[in-house]
């Protein structure tokens, strides 16, 4: 979860750090430092950390050395091990100071590795599990042994999943990184010159194209002169850089306050652009590029599990009906951080569709790791190219929507639905379940979409006038049924995740067995009734709840006068297909839960306490 980066090179490294710093903040801003080697009067380490935002850090550096330096580690944390303070923030270094460690994963077990290290007299500054690890390669650089082998070595002796990047005063110029398990990538950049590392491409984007990925088990030198690498057991490796397309323009805020707000509002060309990547409307046709091995295995799939975490959960749920009626193939859904422990059966025919816009989430690979020992046929649906879930699949689906910063995901979800739409009708083809017309009427269904997005996205005033209304409720429950179930989910996910207001999301069935309890004027609730989520029974639901003195928004298709009457607030969406629902009734609760954190004053793409992309457990 958190950042990382490196930078060896002959520009001022500082300034370089601070800014991938930056681009990193959205996956931990609890603390954040840096370290240079070689400051402006020849040499020496210089180690500038501080508790809270960048811009602390920021301070800080105004008045250390070593603003000369042109080679130097920086991390922005999210606190596992030890509280935030300036002490616990990283780079950590040994008591001697010839090794200091950015890392991003949990030593798991750091508490007897500490206690054996102190007894063999090291002293420890930090409460972090970190620190062990700067201890661990001291030990052997001062066995002299160069700095890479230091660290193959060190992770040897390390339980759990990690990213680690390392310099040392005794090779001047050099950063070594190391990747273990699914805690986090490690991307190494090819500049002109110059080299970088980083937990992702955010930080190395503005400056090279150019990259390559560790694999698991992999390890990097990096100098100004270039990368060497090796494989845990210290035999050379072959890792090949190559160009990704992502365009850095994308990562920036542009003329929104928010990289929520603008992806919000990126929808409609994130939409567009998938869509374009996956069919082709003249002649009709589904074409996923990326299946590889999985394209011509479709019509072997005798049942499907969806799995992932959070908001890719919720498209996950979306997709499973996708899939049901779509190929006529049972599906379900699971939490991947529950079926990676509860030894599923996974028989013959199994397909393991998992969602996840970074490809990086610890809990989705380890279940595909499971998958893949029981032999399941996998598929991925991703937005970040060469992402680690890409590598392990036998097929992936990308989604198009650009680099998503905003912690709350919107137009990655809006996307995965389209992705396993399309992934759904080319199961339903393969496997001759739907006809070449029905086929030809979804890819039209889809290609109306961004506009229907686009008309949702015009008018932000019923947003800002409900969270005027709403702002200091302190609950709300979301019901949705049928396709709409999953969009409650979400609307709720989004709402409490960046204004702190408790919210649920139910499927509206359910609500009468024990919600119903909860509801009074203070507890508002949304329903999600478009035209075709079994609107018709949640009248009776929205009655149901107005007899006990609940508020009721309705998110309803355009035309529904009769549920805008009945409810007490209505947000209307253009009246689409039936399959095209769930995203365009997403939208609006995205904005609803934008415009009452932002009345709330939240720090809507920092939200405290979580990370963009979650690589522990
Ligand atoms: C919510 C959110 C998270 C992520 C979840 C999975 O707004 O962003 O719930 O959806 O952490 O992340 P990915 O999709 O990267 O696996």
């Amino acid at each position: 979860m958190c950042g990382i980066v490196g930078y060896a090179g002959a520009r001022p490294a500082t300034p370089i750090l601070v800014r991938a710093l930056r681009d990193l903040e959205y996956r931990g801003y609890d603390s954040a430092g840096i370290a240079v080697l070689g400051s402006a009067d020849g040499e020496g380490l210089v180690i500038t950390k501080r508790v809270g935002k960048i811009v602390n850090l920021e301070s800080a550096l105004d008045s250390s050395p070593g603003n000369e330096a042109t080679v130097g580690i920086g991390h922005t944390r999210w606190a596992t091990h030890g509280r935030p303070s300036d002490l616990n923030a990283h780079p950590h270094t040994s008591c001697g100071g010839e090794v200091v460690v950015i890392h991003n994963g949990i030593v798991e077990n750091y508490a007897a590795l500490r206690s054996a290290l102190t007894a063999r007299g090291h002293t420890f500054a930090s409460e972090t599990d970190t620190e062990t690890i700067a201890h661990l390669m001291e030990e052997r650089t001062r066995s002299g042994l160069p700095l890479l082998e230091a660290l193959r070595l060190t992770i040897g002796e390390l339980e759990g999943s990690h990213a680690i990047v390392a310099m040392s005063p005794s090779e001047p110029g050099a950063i070594v990184a190391a990747r273990v398990g699914n805690a986090g990538g490690v991307v190494v950049g090819y500049g002109e010159g110059e080299m970088l590392v980083a937990s992702d491409l955010a930080a190395i984007l503005p400056h090279t194209q150019q990259v390559a990925f560790l694999a698991s088990h992999q390890l990097a030198r990096v100098d100004r002169g270039g990368a060497a690498y090796i494989n845990g057991d210290g035999s050379p490796a072959t890792v090949e850089p190559h160009r990704v397309p992502i365009d850095p323009v994308s990562a920036l805020k542009g003329q929104y306050e928010h990289f929520m707000l603008k992806e919000i509002m990126e929808q409609p060309e994130a939409l567009s652009d998938t869509i374009r990547s996956l069919v082709t409307i003249e002649p009709a046709g589904i074409h996923l590029p990326d299946l590889g091995a999985m394209s011509d295995r479709l019509s072997e799939v005798r049942r499907v599990i969806l799995i992932g975490m959070g908001t890719s959960l919720h498209a996950a749920m979306v997709g499973r009906a996708f899939i049901e009626r779509l190929s006529g193939v049972p599906a379900e859904t699971d939490n991947a951080s529950e079926f990676r422990y509860r030894d599923p059966v996974l028989g013959p025919g199994t397909l393991v569709v998992s969602v996840s816009q970074s490809g990086e989430t610890v809990d989705v690979l380890e279940a595909m790791a499971v998958a893949r020992a029981k032999q399941a046929m996998q598929i991925t649906i991703c937005n970040t190219e060469g992402a680690q879930t890409t590598r392990v699949a036998g097929g992936t689906v990308y989604t198009r929507a650009g680099l998503e910063r905003g912690v709350a995901s919107t137009k990655c979800f809006t996307t995965a639905l389209v992705a396993l739409y399309a992934l759904a009708l080319r199961m339903g083809e393969a496997n001759g379940y739907l006809a070449r017309e029905r086929i030809a009427g979804h890819i039209q269904d889809l290609a109306r979409l961004p506009d229907a997005v686009a008309r949702v996205l015009q008018d932000h005033t019923p947003y800002r006038a409900l969270a005027n209304h709403f702002y200091d409720a302190r609950h709300f429950l979301f019901l949705g049924r049928g396709l709409a179930f999953p969009v409650a989910m979400e609307g709720a996910l989004k709402l409490k995740e960046i204004s702190y207001i408790h919210a649920e999301g139910y499927a509206a069935g359910e609500m009468k067995h024990g919600p119903i309890a909860l509801v009074d004027r203070s507890f508002p609730t949304v329903a999600v009734a478009p035209a075709h989520a079994l609107r018709s029974k949640l009248v009776s639901n929205i009655e149901q709840i107005q007899a006990r003195g609940g508020e009721v928004i309705v998110v309803a298709s355009e035309g529904d006068d009769e549920l805008a009457a009945l409810a007490d607030h209505a947000i209307f969406m253009p009246a689409v297909p039936e399959f095209v629902e769930p995203f365009v009734a997403t939208v609006p609760l995205q904005c609803l839960s934008y415009y009452i954190a932002l009345r709330r004053g939240c720090d809507v793409d920092q939200p405290r306490n979580l990370a963009k992309t979650v690589t522990v457990e």
